[in-house]
């Protein structure tokens, strides 16, 4: 590799603003978004147009440089994070919306829009583009394509990739493929979009995407529930899923010490119950018609009746939602001030969620006494973020570094339940052992078969998913 040459080339091959070096300019782009993995890069690209992209991979590809793509940099696992010699990619400045289309239903975006600004877009036509995560005021549409984001919607609306219909796409030779199609059907030959859908930048760098828009609910009804039990948060949901509108969209799961943590730490959380119970459900249905808040009435007293719901709260106003929501969204901010916490982000059938946390919770306990598991998050889909906080007294430092059989427990448990150790953030950098511990021989041969096809010299974030072999 002739890193000399090879800067020379890239330094020409975009404009001033795209080519940083400078240590202070690139150090944004070097840490994760917790700041607990530190990188290196040789420089930071940011291009303005697919053929800058292009010439980019061409370069790199030519003389071996490992290309390190970001979004909003605000992955979870390290996805993000360079190493020594490598560069990065920062999709920042192509952030176009190419075209909206209200009779396909689709909307064409290139890959460093903000999710946030597809969302606006898509309600200026009045339509809804139901992507919908903590972090959708910085992360990217490339980045969450490229993770198949999940996030508070899943349950109604789908994945990032059940809500792309095509993809453009620079290969790591450079060459680009153009498959923004529109198309609701297409059974011509493989599926090649969802690929690189999920893929964390190791087969080829997402430039732009057709993502599909849907009905935009008008009005929304939103509640925050007691259930009477784990048990019975599963018949609330079969319950509401029942209901009309479609089910709720979301049908999030809050633990009493999640939510005394986001009240007594973040800034507009106010504690919703007098007394917090073990469980809480934030549930929201949307609709075309007003009649969905008597419909979630109804809904309620139904399961009153049936003994799954000890209290709940309706939210009567705008405001009153956005509190809840607030709840919701400071677990994850309550975390990050009160310290070490250990992400998880594991799935299991959504049948079998009580057993799941049961067990696990009590395994924990016995291998480290004390430790405070946080778990919440999408529990309509099965999805829970398992977080762990250190037991009282215990610094963070000896924490974490005990923590490598306490992710091995919770992994080992979710694939006796048939689960996932990843249903959202991804492998990235600090899941690959894992990933090659836990899934089949056959499974991490064909991934590599296809990573090995689709990029030969493994320039593309090398290190990432797939362990080293
Ligand atoms: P980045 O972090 O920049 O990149 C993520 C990965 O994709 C990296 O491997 C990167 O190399 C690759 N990549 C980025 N852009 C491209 C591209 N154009 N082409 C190819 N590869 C690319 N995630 C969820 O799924 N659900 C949640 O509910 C959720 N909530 C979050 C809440 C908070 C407060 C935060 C901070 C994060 C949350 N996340 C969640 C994680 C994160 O926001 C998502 O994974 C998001 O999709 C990442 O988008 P990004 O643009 O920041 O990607
Ligand atoms: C969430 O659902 O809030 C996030 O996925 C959790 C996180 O980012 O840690
Ligand atoms: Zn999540």
């Amino acid at each position: 590799m002739d890193t000399a040459t090879a800067l020379t080339q890239l330094r020409a091959a975009v404009d001033a603003a795209g080519f940083l070096v400078a240590p202070d300019t690139i150090e944004p782009y070097l840490n994760e978004s917790r700041g607990r993995l530190h990188g290196q890069a040789l420089a930071v690209l940011r291009p303005r147009c697919t053929d800058e992209v292009a010439a980019i991979l061409r370069i790199c590809h030519t003389h071996g440089i490992g290309v390190v793509a970001q979004g909003g940099n605000t992955g979870r696992c390290g996805g993000g994070v360079p190493a020594a010699g490598q560069i990065v990619l920062a999709l920042e400045r192509m952030h176009a919306i190419r075209a909206v289309d209200a009779l396909d239903d689709t909307i064409t975006v290139e890959a460093g829009c903000i999710l946030a600004e597809v969302q606006a877009a898509a309600a200026a036509v009045d339509r809804l583009f139901p992507l919908s995560l903590g972090a959708e005021g910085s992360c990217r549409i490339g980045g969450n394509l490229a993770s198949n984001a999940g996030g508070l919607n899943v349950l109604r609306y789908g994945m990032a990739r059940e809500l792309c219909l095509g993809l453009e796409v620079v290969l790591a030779d450079g060459r680009v493929w153009h498959g923004l199609r529109r198309l609701r059907k297409d059974n011509s030959g493989y599926d090649l979009r969802d690929l690189f859908i999920g893929s964390e930048g190791t087969l080829g760098i997402i430039t732009a995407a057709v993502l599909r828009l849907l009905p935009r609910p008008r009005h929304t009804a939103t509640a925050l529930l007691a259930p009477s039990s784990l048990t019975a948060v599963l018949a609330l949901l079969a319950r509401a899923r029942a209901a009309g509108a479609g089910g709720p969209h979301s049908f999030e799961l809050l633990p009493r010490i999640a939510l005394q943590a986001a009240a007594e730490h973040v800034h507009g959380c106010r504690a919703p119950f007098a007394e917090l119970p073990p469980w809480s459900v934030l549930i929201e249905f949307g609709a075309r018609g007003v009649w969905i808040e008597a419909e979630l009435e109804a809904l309620l007293a139904e399961a009153f009746e049936a003994g799954e719901l000890d209290d709940a709260v309706i939210a009567q106003s705008e405001a009153q939602k956005a509190a809840l929501w607030r709840l919701r969204e400071g677990i994850v901010e309550a975390q990050k001030a009160l310290g070490a916490s250990l992400k998880h982000d594991l799935a299991v059938p959504v049948s079998r969620v009580p057993a799941f946390i049961e067990q696990a919770c009590s395994a924990l306990a016995q291998q480290l006494p004390g430790v405070r598991p946080y778990v919440f998050g999408h529990v309509g889909d099965g999805n829970l973020h398992f977080n762990l906080s250190p037991p009282p007294g215990m610094d963070d430092a000896s924490f974490l570094a005990a923590a490598a059989p306490l992710t091995r427990t919770l992994h080992d448990l979710a694939a006796a339940f048939e689960g996932s150790i990843s249903a959202e953030h991804g492998i990235g950098l600090l899941k690959t052992a894992e990933l090659a511990r836990l899934r089949p021989p056959l499974e991490l041969e064909l991934m590599r078969r296809i990573k090995d096809a689709l990029d030969p010299q493994g320039i593309l974030n090398p290190g990432k998913v797939l362990p080293p072999r």
